[in-house]
């Protein structure tokens, strides 16, 4: 299978190269295309003639995004709709990621795939206006929202040290740490998101929005503690904190929680940290 990945030196996109690199693999990252200009790269697609686009760019910088979301609109949002008309007009299906942020989190149960979404941030809303358009722009893709997401850090120039990573290196300097003992949601491996995304196209899964995490949920301080205790770090002095501690630009959801409803469940995340730690 032709495979276009976009976005593949972030963190998720190069897992993705790795789980896919037995297809044809072309790789785009912002060297090889600005996805906010269509017109520069609809030719040079229809040149690569995928059978399926992978589309993993996106911009995650959710406080910077608060204070001004002109550009994340275009590449969380517009960007989307028109890779989504390229696979259209190609006639060829989409992947696509999306985020628990879309949901505001009052939801202490946590929120399955068609649960309506109304972010309370402005990354979650140009996240939210990437899914409108492409489920306007095309009926056949895959849209999967993961969330808290884990695993070595992509080579892409703006890519981000995960939390996990973060915390590591602040335990390294000998502590002592705060972290936030809120805000529930599920750690994702992105090893585990690009193996389920591979074995959701094997399995010819109908199109449509998935929830896609490692199982479980937690706070970032329970999250934190695990890190640490499966990194030789348990005995830097950690103390949980409320959220408000730390103001920050960017409202976040207080349980954000993503219900998978379609697909097996996939391992718990401590599992999954415990094997990106190596400490199986
Ligand atoms: N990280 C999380 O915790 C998290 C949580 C929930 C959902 N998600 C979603 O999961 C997906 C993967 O996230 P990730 O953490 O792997 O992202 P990432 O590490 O930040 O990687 C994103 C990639 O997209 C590239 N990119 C950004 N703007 C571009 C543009 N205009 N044209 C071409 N490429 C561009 C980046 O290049 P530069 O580095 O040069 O900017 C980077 O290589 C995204 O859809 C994200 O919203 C992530």
């Amino acid at each position: 299978m032709k495979i276009l990945i976009i976005g593949s030196k972030g963190m998720l996109g190069q897992e993705l190269a790795k789980v896919f690199a037995d297809q044809q693999l072309t790789l785009w990252d912002r060297e090889e295309v600005d996805i906010t200009k269509p017109e520069e790269y609809g030719l040079k697609i229809t040149e690569v003639g995928p059978d399926l686009i992978i589309n993993a760019a996106a911009m995650n910088d959710v406080d910077g995004i608060e204070k001004d979301d002109a550009m994340a609109k275009l590449v969380n949002g517009s960007a989307v709709g028109s890779i989504a008309d390229m696979c259209s007009i190609l006639g060829i299906f989409m992947v696509h990621y999306s985020t628990d942020y879309v949901f505001d989190g009052t939801r202490q149960a946590g929120y399955a795939e068609g649960d309506k979404p109304e972010p309370i941030s402005k990354y979650g809303e140009s996240k939210l206006l990437g899914e409108r358009l492409l489920k306007q722009a095309a009926s056949e893709y895959y849209l999967i929202r993961t969330s808290r997401l884990f695993g070595n850090q992509g080579a892409g120039e703006g890519t981000k040290a995960s939390f996990v990573d973060k915390i590591i290196a602040k335990a390294k300097e000998g502590g002592p740490l705060q972290l936030v003992d809120e805000e529930i949601s599920s750690p994702t491996y992105v090893v585990d998101l690009a193996k389920r995304t591979r074995e959701m196209l094997v399995a010819r899964k109908p199109f449509g929005i998935y929830h896609v995490t490692n199982s479980g949920a937690c706070t970032w301080y329970q999250f934190g503690m695990k890190a640490l205790e499966l990194a030789g770090f348990g005995n830097v002095p950690v103390t949980p904190v409320p959220a408000s501690t730390f103001p920050r630009p960017a409202k976040r959801p207080a349980f954000s929680m993503l219900r998978n409803t379609k697909l097996p469940p996939m391992r718990s995340w401590e599992e999954a940290l415990a094997e990106y730690l190596g400490k199986r």
